[in-house]
């Protein structure tokens, strides 16, 4: 595994993030909606990084992958999230590859009655983004590579790596990704 991110530039970027979501929802309630798993390691640095008083929620969403290329069939939790009516959600995952997982839970979410829905994620793979997706802020923009650590697995593993790291096959190449269609 090659490291991509280190755990301090991890440190850095989540306390910019924070401080530019401090500055637009100054004022508003706020509610951050994590996106269970990947998301959860992002989400609990992120909120005690804040300043604004916010809620903290969590769904859960996962799109099968046997293999690190393909995004498989996306399961988004049914539950209703509760509380929300006239407040501003921010949907907090670990990373935005097609778009697909976090443009579904967006439409998701404005059944939910709140002000505002956006998206916010660590890591954003512009390039393999499907076209006019992006996420509403971003933390670090990274290439097509298969990525572990700081909440992303591959199989289950890595999570608990304090930075990222891209995931390399046997000879030590790393696992690239096709560009989505
Ligand atoms: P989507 O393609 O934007 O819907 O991303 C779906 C989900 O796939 C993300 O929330 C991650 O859980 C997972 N995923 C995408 N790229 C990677 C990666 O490089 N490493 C680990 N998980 C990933
Ligand atoms: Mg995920």
């Amino acid at each position: 595994m090659q490291e991509l991110l280190s755990a301090q530039q991890i440190a850095t970027g989540v306390a910019q993030l924070a401080a530019r979501l401090d500055a637009r929802f100054a004022g508003q309630p706020v509610t951050l909606v994590g996106v269970l798993d990947g998301g959860l390691v992002f989400l609990a640095d992120l909120i005690r990084q804040l300043r604004l008083p916010v809620q903290v929620e969590t769904i859960r969403a996962s799109s099968y992958r046997g293999a690190t290329q393909q995004a498989g069939e996306l399961w988004i939790d049914p539950r209703r999230l509760e509380g929300l009516a006239g407040r501003q959600v921010i949907l907090v995952d670990d990373i935005f590859d097609t778009g697909e997982t976090l443009e579904r839970l967006r439409e998701v979410a404005a059944g939910w009655g709140a002000a505002g829905v956006c998206t916010a994620v660590l890591l954003w793979k512009r390039a393999r983004s499907r076209a006019g997706r992006a996420p509403d802020d971003y933390v670090f923009e990274i290439p097509g590579l298969f990525v572990v650590g700081y909440g992303l697995d591959y199989k289950g593993e890595h999570r608990q790596l304090p930075g990222i790291a891209v995931l390399t096959h046997q000879g030590g190449d790393p696992a690239r990704l096709p560009p989505s269609t």
